[in-house]
């Protein structure tokens, strides 16, 4: 077992006395097939996620198959994670200042990269509901949205989807019209808790909605351990950083900043695309 694997299992245990689940799930609105193992072959009863190769390059699934290509997204992953462990925490939200920043690009990277992390189970949720954006750049098609499976008008295990057996997806297929009612209620709470107890992952990536648009997820950042603050280089200016930064500050832990987009000199770090955190 490398040191890894040995941190993940350490704050696993700890996490898990700082953070006892709750006694009761809520199976009457998630609920979970009679016949289910408890175990991590739970996971494998999901339906798997099936990514069309040209969508690699296209919606720049970069870590899709691993290697050179997804070099930045596994450093992203690796950086995160360190945190992640020495802080105990599980509930990771991306977020940015305004729209198109690079958010579910990444998020959909992450949860590759963190899918090869073997002794490690991610559920990657897409919590901004007023657009298909991870279904988008996945190209997955369905009937609900993850406001479905919070109202309880879904079962969770019908609408998520799994990729190898660490890593499920909640994504949205329709759009919201009130996400912010939705994401601060203690539906969106108790559907978290019951999440944890059910699937025991040991990170929760969301993707939410961009700070400086909308209302939408300043509720719900309340809610999670720490947030990821993507900007686009060349788009973002350097106050509105500032700004969601501070904003971001008020309502969690900002585990850092991710310069997206960037144009590197070709040659210096070998990529025309990357990252700078
Ligand atoms: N690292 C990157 N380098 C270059 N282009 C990128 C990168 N990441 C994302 N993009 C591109 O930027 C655009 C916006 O990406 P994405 O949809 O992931 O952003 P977003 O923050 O989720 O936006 P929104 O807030 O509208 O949901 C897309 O065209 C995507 O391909
Ligand atoms: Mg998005």
């Amino acid at each position: 077992m490398d040191r890894l694997q040995q941190a993940i299992q350490k704050a696993r245990k700890e996490r898990d006395s700082r953070h006892p689940q709750p006694a009761v799930p809520r199976e009457d609105q998630h609920p979970v097939p009679e016949d289910s193992p408890r175990d991590e072959d739970f996971w494998l009863t999901l339906p798997e996620i099936s990514i069309e190769p040209r969508l690699i390059s296209r919606n720049r699934l970069m870590s899709y198959s691993g290697g050179p290509d997804a070099t930045s997204y596994d450093m992203l992953r690796t950086k995160m994670l360190q945190q992640i462990i020495s802080n105990g925490w599980r509930r990771v939200a991306l977020t940015s200042p305004y729209s198109g920043c690079g958010k579910s690009t990444a998020a959909a990277n992450l949860a590759f990269s963190l899918g090869r992390q073997e002794d490690l189970r991610t559920i990657v949720i897409d919590f901004d509901m007023r657009r298909r954006g991870l279904a988008e750049i996945l190209k997955q098609s369905g009937s609900h949205s993850m406001a479905d499976v919070i109202k309880g008008k879904v079962p969770f295990h019908e609408h998520a989807l799994r990729h190898g057996n660490n890593v499920i997806f909640g994504l949205n297929y329709t759009s919201t019209r009130n996400p912010a009612e939705i994401l601060q209620s203690r539906k969106t709470i108790e559907f978290l808790e019951w999440l944890e107890a059910e699937y025991k992952p040991d990170i929760i990536l969301f993707d939410t909605p961009p700070l400086m648009a909308s209302d939408d997820s300043q509720g719900f950042l309340r809610n999670v351990d720490c947030a990821l603050l993507l900007a686009a280089a060349d788009e973002t200016s350097i106050d509105h950083i500032d700004v969601a930064e501070r904003q971001l500050a008020e309502l969690t832990n900002v585990m850092g900043i991710v310069l997206n987009k960037c144009r590197y000199i070709s040659g210096t770090f070998g990529y025309e695309y990357g990252s700078y955190y």
